[in-house]
């Protein structure tokens, strides 16, 4: 691919922390940031100083760099473009990249993929191969590459969705838009909220080859707009329970998960409004996590709850059904948190706020689960426009 020469050698790191941390480093850990300017930043975190800064930024994953996925065995980064997003012109593209031992990124490999591309997980077969998969929320598709990828991989399979019927809100559902991909705890499906045509897709993973084969989708209640996933379970098969985020009902909905003979069974069972009133009209709700099976933290876009910044949610779930009720809302500490993420340790929940462009680091109570004070925060890069694809789109960590 021509691209790839030219992008060699624009991969020169801006290093401005010149003793980067390395990966594995919990006092000083390292994050990287996708952004729809163009960019992936890596951002240095110092616990003790409680400072988060600039350590490097790289002009790469295409046009709109919207998603990153980190694979911390083989210290590997993917990033997923959303070029096609507007117009269907253009591709996405998927980039790889290796993670030094000081934090830096090289580019190993990039390819050509569906439009609109927007998030990605890693899966694997029983002998440890990996392998991508990407939900393409303008491509109407899911694909997936088998791992590691060089510039001439192609897609293992596509999957194109059409709308099951017409949709509850037209402006938003005028085609399938599968919005993110991600597997069920024990790593046997893939799964995908697909916005678009209400439906929660569902794949079994062939363990033999990495290939997925679709199940019947589920179909969730009409104008929902479901966006992302998480788990609850207690480590039971019969006990496992998924939420979604309802981006355009914003509502979070629970459903009971069974393991059934050839496929995942999912069945409604009740949804919540995060919120301890009437939800803003402008809210738009993006992303849900679940840390240590009782703590449940949903991030609310544009709902101004903290003026100028908006909220994200947390609420607590039952530790023997994982039905949920509203603790509190916190403030996000910016404009459009579309994306957040705990580390693994649980004492610290990074934010990254689309429109204001910036990252705040907050800490987290890892017994109750209760959203503290800001730890550090930094803008970067250009900002958005609320609604808009343009501001910061996904923050990580490495670890
Ligand atoms: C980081 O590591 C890479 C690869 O080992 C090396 O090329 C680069 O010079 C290092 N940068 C710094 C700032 O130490
Ligand atoms: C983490 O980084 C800090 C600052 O660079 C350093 O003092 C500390 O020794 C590092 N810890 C580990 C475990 O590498
Ligand atoms: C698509 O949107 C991006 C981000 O808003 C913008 O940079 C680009 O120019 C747009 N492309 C077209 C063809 O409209
Ligand atoms: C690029 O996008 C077009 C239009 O959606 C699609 O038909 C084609 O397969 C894509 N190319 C690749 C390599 O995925
Ligand atoms: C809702 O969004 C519109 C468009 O961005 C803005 O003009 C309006 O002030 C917002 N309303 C509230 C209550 O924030
Ligand atoms: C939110 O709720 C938690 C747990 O109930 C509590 O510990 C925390 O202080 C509350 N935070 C705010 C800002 O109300």
């Amino acid at each position: 691919m021509r691209a790839i020469s030219h992008l060699a050698v624009a991969i020169t790191f801006v290093c401005t922390v010149c003793a980067l941390p390395t990966t594995t480093n919990t006092t000083n850990p390292t994050l990287y940031v996708s952004h729809y300017d163009g960019h992936i930043y890596t951002l240095a975190l110092d616990t003790v100083e409680r400072s988060l800064t600039l350590a490097g930024s790289l002009k790469a994953c295409g046009d709109m760099p919207s998603w990153l996925t980190y694979d911390s065995a083989g210290r590997t980064l993917y990033c997923v473009d959303e070029s096609g997003f507007n117009a269907s012109i253009g591709n996405g593209t998927l980039s790889s990249f290796i993670v030094s031992g000081n934090g830096t990124l090289s580019q190993t490999a990039k390819v050509t993929t569906l439009p609109g591309g927007v998030a990605s997980v890693i899966y694997n077969d029983i002998d440890g191969r990996n392998y991508l998969a990407i939900a393409h929320y303008q491509g109407s598709a899911v694909s997936n590459f088998a791992l590691p990828i060089s510039d001439d991989s192609t897609a293992l399979q596509t999957f194109e969705f059409t709308l099951p019927g017409p949709p509850t809100v037209p402006s938003r559902q005028d085609a399938a838009h599968p919005h993110e991909t991600f597997i069920d705890p024990k790593g046997e499906y893939v799964l995908v909220s697909d916005l678009g045509s209400d439906r929660i897709r569902i794949f079994t993973i062939d363990k033999a080859r990495g290939e997925l084969s679709q199940c019947d989708a589920f179909a969730v209640k009409g104008g929902n707009g479901p966006r992302h996933g998480a788990w609850w379970t207690t480590g039971l098969d019969e006990n496992t329970v998924l939420y979604i985020s309802n981006e355009l009902a914003n509502t979070v909905s629970t459903y009971k998960v069974t393991y059934g003979d050839s496929c995942l069974v999912l069945e409604e069972d009740g949804e919540i409004v995060p919120y301890p009133k009437d939800i803003p009209s402008n809210a738009t709700m993006a992303e849900v996590h679940v840390f240590d099976d009782k703590d449940v933290y949903v991030s609310l876009r544009n709902d101004q709850a903290f003026p100028p910044s908006d909220s994200i949610a947390f609420l607590q779930a039952s530790t023997t059904d994982g039905s949920l009720a509203l603790n509190n809302l916190t403030t996000s500490y910016g404009k459009t948190p579309r994306t957040f993420v705990v580390n693994k340790a649980g004492t610290l929940l990074a934010i990254g706020n689309e429109a204001s462009s910036d990252v705040a680091i907050v800490e987290r109570n890892p017994k109750t689960g209760a959203l503290g004070s800001l730890v550090a925060q930094l803008q970067f890069g250009a900002q958005g426009t609320p609604g808009q694809e343009d501001g910061l789109s996904s923050v990580i960590w490495a670890e």
